[in-house]
């Protein structure tokens, strides 16, 4: 199966089984923007409470906020987003579809990579066994023409892009005869920069100064209440605040899936360090989140970080923490130090200062912050697509599965009777309501056994316990654990700790710790 099919059959499976769902789907649905469905609130709510619990109750310095969506127009002149979040776009006069500039390149950059893929692919299916892919690479006229190909452009790309050069961004274009998808002429518009914020009007007078935007990022609600928390909380530098919510970008090209979205969550953490120290800071932050991510266990290939070569001017390092989803290698997180810049810009265009007195150095100053900022939804995508695996069985038969962390799975535990007869249901009540205080359970009588336990690794709850009746005679029953399909005998006295302690969030976190 390619990975484009395999990418299909998640986003089908993520429908199928209640995770997501395109918002307003009986109307077509709305570009980009999705709604989470039982199964995925379930899970959207555990990765946000894993990152809670891992930032704010594992760091004495961390504290909790949550800020307003809507906040003063001012503050997003200050922080650059009026003036510089833009993405540069280009029209398609026959067909008027609309495409980012650099995203047009990339995809070109991307199809000349498969070009060289298929190159290979021709040499190992003519030398057979003695082919030597490295020396393939290395010599071969055509993957060399290619490679010489995709380094100028690149480097054009990123030229261009560096310089805010519109114009030279659309001769590349041209350059390469890139077409659009869909009238498959070059027939431009010149490219234009595009804000990428969504506006609305606050109040009742339809003016410009009501003019306020969706927030494009959290962070701006921790940097304007960075006085407020640090004064109520007694807060010692360095401390960091850490905020989960909603946040809006006017994407223009919105796609694969919930990978880029026009409202989404983010995790965002603002470190505020003293001058001089955001470095250590910055290396250090940038360890602890590898390990959070490692913590789930999805193995250490699928992550790589990214250091950016072009930093915002408002940063002195910057990387991102990149996932091997379907579609390749992209950011999860970002990671930047970004200096004393927000504060100081706040301090600027409020007029009050944002200054924090050292009782160690006896000096006030601005302090610099260092961020660690994650989407919510990037890293349901990144869970989902790593966890679904269609495996055969003996038999002929077959399943999907979601082989989610245990510690972030949906459901936790199903109670399923053998048959709806013989007093089972009313047994597997009593099972039930055992376990129904400390884990999220599903109780199921319908179908075969087979069919349940289908469902229900198809949903990735780590543990099935069934109800026959030998659990009548003696009190047991049988645990059967998702991924191994393993199944024991236990009785039902020891099942909620034997659960309890694979499904806490303190299980996991002290693997993090230790
Ligand atoms: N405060 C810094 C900031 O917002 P960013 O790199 O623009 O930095 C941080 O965004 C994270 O937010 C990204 O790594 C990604 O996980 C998530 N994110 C950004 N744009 C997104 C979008 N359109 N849809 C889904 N997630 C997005």
């Amino acid at each position: 199966m390619t990975q484009e099919d395999l990418f299909k059959n998640i986003i089908a499976h993520a429908k199928e089984y209640g995770f997501v769902f395109p918002s307003s789907e009986i109307y077509d649905g709305l570009s980009a923007v999705y709604d989470y469905g039982p199964m995925g609130v379930e899970l959207k709510n555990n990765i946000k409470s894993y990152w809670w619990e891992s930032m704010v109750r594992q760091h004495e310095n961390i504290v909790g906020l949550d800020a307003a969506i809507f906040m003063h127009p001012k503050i997003w002149e200050a922080s650059g987003h009026v003036g510089a979040f833009n993405d540069p776009l280009i029209d398609n006069k026959e067909s008027k579809k609309r495409y980012r500039a650099d995203v047009l390149l990339e995809d070109y950059l991307a199809k000349q990579e498969e070009k060289i893929e298929k190159e290979v692919e021709k040499g190992r299916k003519r030398f057979g066994e003695a082919f030597d892919t490295p020396q393939f690479l290395a010599t071969n006229p055509n993957v060399l023409r290619i490679k010489e190909k995709i380094n100028t452009v690149g480097q054009r790309m990123k030229e261009a892009l560096q310089r805010n050069d519109l114009e030279g961004l659309r001769q590349l274009i041209l350059d390469c005869e890139i077409v659009c998808p869909v009238s498959g002429t070059r027939n431009w518009t010149d490219v234009r920069q595009f804000n990428l914020m969504f506006s609305t009007q606050m109040g009742s007078v339809n003016d410009d100064a009501n003019q306020i935007y969706l927030r494009p990022e959290t962070a701006q609600g921790i940097f304007v209440n960075f006085l407020n928390v640090q004064k109520t909380g007694r807060m010692k530098i360095p401390f960091g605040i850490a905020q989960i919510g909603k946040a809006f970008r006017n994407e223009i090209v919105a796609r694969q899936f919930i990978f880029r979205m026009r409202e989404f969550e983010q995790m965002e953490m603002q470190f505020f360090v003293r001058p001089g120290e955001e470095m250590k800071w910055y290396n250090y932050w940038k360890a602890e989140r590898l390990r959070w991510h490692s913590s789930m266990g999805l193995g250490p290939d699928r992550y790589r970080f990214h250091d950016h070569e072009k930093l915002a001017h408002y940063a002195n390092a910057a990387c991102d923490i990149e996932f091997a989803f379907p579609f390749g290698f992209k950011e999860l997180e970002g990671i930047h130090s970004r200096t004393d810049f927000d504060l100081s810009q706040h301090q600027k265009f409020s007029g009050r200062k944002q200054q924090y007195f050292d009782p160690e150095t006896n000096e006030s100053y601005v302090p610099y912050v260092v961020e660690t900022s994650i989407g919510v939804d990037r890293t349901f995508l990144a869970l989902f697509s790593a966890a679904y695996a269609e495996e055969a069985l003996e038999g002929g038969e077959s399943r999907a599965v979601l082989k989610l962390p245990v510690v972030l799975a949906p459901v936790k535990a199903a109670i399923l009777p053998l048959v709806k007869k013989d007093g089972l249901p009313e047994k597997a009540r009593e099972v039930w309501q055992l376990l129904t205080y400390d884990m999220s359970t599903q109780y199921d009588e319908k179908d075969s056994i087979g069919k349940r336990y289908r469902r229900q690794d198809a949903i990735g709850t780590p543990y099935c316990i069934t109800i026959d009746h030998q659990t009548l005679e003696d009190n047991t029953v049988t645990l059967r654990e998702r991924d191994s399909m393993r199944q024991e005998r236990i009785p039902v006295s020891a099942l909620r700790n034997r659960i309890r302690e694979q499904i806490s969030f303190s299980h996991a976190l002290s693997r993090l710790n230790g």
